[in-house]
């Protein structure tokens, strides 16, 4: 890493938590994450997921496909839970390279989760496989019972779930607890052994409710989990810029059509693929800690998944822009609203 107070030059970043969807969606966002990231984890959330070693090598050759000629950009792939994967498929297809992970959403908690888990005895076979033969298990950690206050549901698929059984259980289980968005998690995190990490979105370091609720509704700001009071983002911002190699960065942005944003019945997603690094290196400098922007934006995921960071820099300087405005989505009438769009943000990437 160099920096000056006005430029600093990271290794390339890599996204860990990433929604690209499929079809003209695929095509028309795949550009902002590849330009910018060597490698992402792409969310098997589709319509109908992706459950197995054929479905995400097929995935994986769409994205590829949709990537720009000559461009460099790994997508790694993961693997949708239900109640019935089988935990050869799963280990089959992390020998042969095609899953880097397998997502669990609880059943019901969030976008495309209905294929998700609905009872955790029925995913324990899986679970002891992972865990013997070190893939990640990927967790997007809330409740999904209806009786739990929404605001509530991190914290207590932490206290349910997590401290009550799968870490005893299965205490080497290599675990992301997705986009955290509390205290809650944030604590539980750095309390933990090394074999449990985290990632952090742009949003959620940024955003708190009110900017969600307070003098009117905000869709383009909904997203799952949903933002909490403003001392969760504050403990969110120190925790990413503590130095714990436990937190990473994964944008989740989640892209969803202007048509199913502004309705009666939104969808949860934030489309943030075209900003997020420049979103982060605000964050970083109102932190006074840009000098551990690259670890978290370059180095402690590759350390978790054990792989290599990547060799190629990307230079951000500062220098205000603007974020875009909507892009088109092709074959469509519909177009997707990027976060933040039309606002300005401090620094810019100048080069990668
Ligand atoms: O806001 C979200 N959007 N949270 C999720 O968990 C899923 C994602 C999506 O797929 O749109
Ligand atoms: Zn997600």
């Amino acid at each position: 890493m160099t920096a000056t107070e006005n430029k600093i030059t990271i290794k390339r970043p890599d996204d860990w938590h990433l929604h690209l969807r499929d079809g003209a969606t695929l095509s028309a966002v795949l550009p902002y994450t590849a330009a910018l990231y060597g490698r992402a984890i792409v969310m098997p959330n589709l319509t109908p997921p992706v459950t197995n070693v054929a479905e995400a090598a097929a995935y994986r050759d769409r994205i590829l496909d949709a990537l720009p000629d000559g461009w460099s950009f790994k997508p790694l792939m993961t693997c949708y839970l239900t109640d019935n994967t089988d935990p050869d498929d799963v280990e089959r297809g992390y020998r042969e390279d095609v899953f880097t992970a397998v997502k669990l959403y609880p059943a019901r908690a969030t976008t495309n989760s209905e294929f998700g888990v609905t009872a955790w005895e029925n995913i324990r076979d899986v679970l002891a496989r992972m865990e013997k033969i070190g893939m990640p298990l990927l967790i997007h950690g809330e409740e999904a019972d209806p009786e739990i206050d929404i605001f509530d549901r991190e914290a207590a698929f932490i206290d349910n779930v997590l401290n009550d059984w799968m870490i005893r259980d299965y205490p080497e289980l290599k675990i992301v607890l997705e986009h955290i968005t509390t205290k809650e998690g944030a604590e539980f995190v750095a309390d933990a052994k090394g074999n449990i990490g985290a990632t952090v979105t742009p949003h959620h370091l940024v955003l708190n409710r009110n900017d969600l609720l307070a003098g009117g509704i905000r869709p383009h700001l909904y997203c799952l989990p949903i933002v909490k009071r403003d001392k969760h983002r504050v403990a969110l911002r120190v925790a990413v810029t503590s130095g714990d190699n436990s937190f990473f960065l994964g944008t989740d942005s989640a892209p969803h059509p202007i048509s199913a944003k502004e309705t009666d019945c939104g969808c949860a997603g934030i489309f943030n693929a075209p900003n997020a690094i420049e979103v982060y290196a605000n964050v970083f400098e109102e932190m006074d800690a840009l000098d551990k922007l690259e670890a978290f934006a370059s180095l402690n995921g590759p350390g978790f998944y054990g792989l290599e960071p990547n060799r190629d820099t990307i230079t951000l300087e500062r220098k205000s822009c603007m974020v875009m405005g909507e892009i088109d989505i092709p074959e469509s009438d519909d177009s997707i609203r990027p976060f933040l769009s039309g606002e300005h943000l401090n620094w810019s990437v100048t080069k990668t």
